[in-house]
């Protein structure tokens, strides 16, 4: 019971994510309705950019949860770029996505944390939040969402079609405590820190 509580406190800070406006975004946004539901968020694609990690970190597979995806994209529906303080884990990022590429590439920037984590004094930190939640053992399943918005609360930049990926994760991980993250953030058995061999 503490410790759930605990967790809930122990939320993440996100990613910002701005691609840059450049040609090819404009073009591929004007195919795109603006401010709809975008077809493109595909479970087989999250899951591989989730259970690829977990492989290397030695821990099982998540699998696909629509209750948690439809949690997830009632967060996004709102475009607010702030957590949701629910019963979940939850990851975030901003950005202006086209493709489901764009989304695994935003998604990398939550993974390539384990980089900065220091397996010596494990325990929750702001930089590497993200990435201990992917890789979190006791968590079995995941569900994302997503929309373009007109603008995004909590993000003051220009926003005109970006919007916010929210992933949920049952059950949560981050609790703070260190020895839970000793027990389940473990040192990968093989390190996707660029340069790493
Ligand atoms: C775990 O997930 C990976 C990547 O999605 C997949 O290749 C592998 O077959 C899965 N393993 C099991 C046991 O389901
Ligand atoms: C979606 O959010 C509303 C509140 O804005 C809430 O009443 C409803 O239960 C939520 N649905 C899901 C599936 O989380
Ligand atoms: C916490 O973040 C700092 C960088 O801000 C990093 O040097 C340190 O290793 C991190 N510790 C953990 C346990 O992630």
């Amino acid at each position: 019971m503490l410790c759930r509580a605990i967790s809930l406190l122990a939320a993440l800070v996100a990613v910002i994510l701005l691609f840059e406006l450049g040609r090819t975004a404009r073009t591929s946004a004007a195919r795109l309705q603006p401010y709809s539901y975008l077809p493109m968020l595909k479970p087989g694609a999250i899951l591989e950019a989730h259970n690829k990690y977990r492989l290397w970190s030695g821990v099982p597979n998540l699998t696909w949860s629509d209750e948690l995806a439809a949690s997830a994209q009632n967060w996004s529906d709102k475009c607010i770029f702030e957590h949701s303080y629910g019963q979940y884990g939850e990851n975030l990022v901003l950005g202006t996505f086209n493709t489901m590429g764009e989304i695994l590439y935003g998604m990398s920037l939550w993974t390539i944390e384990m980089c900065w984590y220091d397996f010596d004094a494990p325990g929750f930190n702001e930089t590497t939040g993200h990435y201990t939640q992917v890789v979190w053992k006791d968590t079995q399943m995941v569900g994302c969402g997503y929309r373009t918005c007109k603008s995004v609360s909590g993000f003051s930049g220009q926003c005109d079609g970006c919007g916010v990926v929210t992933c949920h994760y049952s059950p949560p991980g981050n609790y703070l405590s260190a020895t839970l993250f000793r027990l389940n953030v473990l040192k990968p058995i093989k390190s996707w820190c660029p340069g790493a061999t």
